[in-house]
């Protein structure tokens, strides 16, 4: 569920209209709904009451301040993967004590910072990664604690980018060299040994590879459990969300199109209840055994709740096609670029409102919908079905509060976007938007 809709013809943001939030702060712009990332954390916590548990939300989906602190404030702990998330997370008001560290090739600063900052557990990948933590923590007088990332060898069905459970991936230990590791990690001397964690992948929207993954690390985790009264175990995050039929707008012509070719795709959801129910079967009891369950999402909480704002600047037909160009960019959301991911793309202004004039509205037309930096790759969606489009419009591009402005880069000396924040009938700007000064600050005139 999330809390982007059409009221009286114009697309709101819980109770506030997108399209006066694009005016006060300009495009693009990343607009998140407050209320529906804590509807979302509420719903997977109460999913989970059967369970002593844990979300730890994964922060690299989106680290903005101004939403770590409402999953903080709303209880939540957090996975994170650099000490430039932990250093935000702190800033955020949330606890260390309830922070996971994760990461293949975490650095002798990053180690040290999070030894400092008592962290819940250091997630590690390999031995090497172990025998440095132990180092440092004893150079440090301290022990670390320590979770040994699992890798159960499963085929999550997601894009192979974002699949990290199989052998081939850089990520975890083989179950097979687990617990010769664990013994390892028994004798070093700066070492508490905490807990197993695992992450199979992301965008996953099928219950089985889940459950599949929890069945083949239980008998692991329960033996653990025995020989060195492990606290936690980590299921990672990974659970997807539907990009394809994001969006709900009534029974508006153009958009039942949409529709029917969604339901052709068949990408139905998985839902929260479905998910936690299956690992509950697959744990088989062993949460009964004085075990945390740790979950890490990061997608499922703030994927669907924020939206890029874009406006259409130039529209361009050529011999074979119709362009809208847009003044967002591969910089500002690189997924469909990347992964060839698609989000779901909705005027501000609802087509049916516009057409209102005419006794039908214009049928849906094939459009690219591109920015304006020079690559092919810079898109958002191509020959998609779309109501008549035209210079000056104000679009959203749906589900992109999840892996979006975290992964905005200056490529082509592009300020990066502004970020706001809606709640109720009020929103706020949390981030800024660049300035060209911001481009060439840190740049350092050659001395010689
Ligand atoms: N835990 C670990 C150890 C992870 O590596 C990740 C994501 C998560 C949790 C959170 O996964 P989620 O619940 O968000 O699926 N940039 C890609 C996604 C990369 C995910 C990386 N790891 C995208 O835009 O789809």
């Amino acid at each position: 569920m999330h809390s982007f809709r059409y009221r009286g013809g114009k697309l709101y943001c819980e109770d506030v209209d997108l399209a006066r939030v694009a005016e006060k702060f300009g495009t693009p712009l990343y607009v998140y709904s407050a209320g529906t990332i804590l509807d979302h954390y509420r719903r997977l916590d109460a999913a989970l009451a059967p369970l002593q548990h844990l979300i730890c939300y994964a922060a690299k989906a989106n680290s903005n301040r101004a939403i770590l602190k409402l999953l903080a404030d709303a209880g939540a702990g957090f996975d994170i993967v650099s000490a430039g998330e932990l250093f935000r997370v702190l800033a955020a008001g949330g606890d260390p004590a309830k922070c996971t560290f994760a990461g293949v090739g975490k650095s002798g600063e990053e180690i040290e910072y999070a030894l400092d900052q008592r962290v819940y557990s250091f997630n590690v990948e390999s031995e090497a990664e172990l025998e440095y933590i132990d180092k440092i923590a004893g150079a440090k007088n301290l022990r670390a604690p320590v979770a040994l990332r699992a890798n159960p060898d499963i085929d999550p069905h997601t894009h192979e980018y974002i699949s990290t459970g199989s052998r081939e991936n850089k990520f975890g230990i083989a179950l097979g060299q687990l617990p010769a590791v664990y013994e390892r990690a028994a004798k070093m001397r700066n070492i508490d040994i905490v807990g197993v964690q695992m992450h199979i992948g992301s965008q996953i929207t099928e219950a089985a590879p889940f459950a599949d993954a929890v069945t083949k690390v239980a008998p692991i985790v329960r033996d653990l459990k025995t020989k060195y009264g492990i606290k936690f175990f980590s299921i990672g995050g990974g659970l997807g969300i539907v990009y394809e039929s994001s969006f709900e707008s009534g029974v508006k012509e153009w958009w039942s199109v949409g529709r029917d070719r969604r339901a052709r795709r068949g990408t139905m959801p998985l839902s929260i209840q479905q998910y936690v129910d299956a690992i509950l079967s697959a744990l088989g009891g062993l949460h009964n055994l004085k075990l945390r369950i740790l979950l890490e999402p990061g997608r499922l909480l703030v994927g669907n709740a924020g939206v890029l704002l874009t406006r259409v600047r130039y529209i361009k037909h050529t011999g074979e096609k119709k362009f809208a160009i847009v003044d967002a960019g591969m910089n500002d959301l690189i997924r469909p670029a990347l992964y060839h991911s698609y989000h779901e793309i909705v005027p501000a202004q609802e087509p049916i409102c516009r057409a209102s004039a005419a006794a039908d509205p214009k049928p849906l037309e094939k459009i690219d919908i591109v920015g304006p930096v020079c690559e092919s790759g810079d898109f958002f969606a191509l020959d998609r079905e779309m109501p008549e489009i035209c210079e000056g419009d104000l679009l959203a591009i749906m589900s992109a509060g999840a892996y979006g402005f975290v992964m905005a880069s200056n490529y082509n000396s592009r300020p990066l976007p502004a970020e706001a924040l809606v709640s109720g009938d009020k929103f706020a700007l949390i981030r800024e938007r660049q300035a060209w000064e911001d481009l060439i600050r840190g740049e350092i005139d050659l001395q010689f």
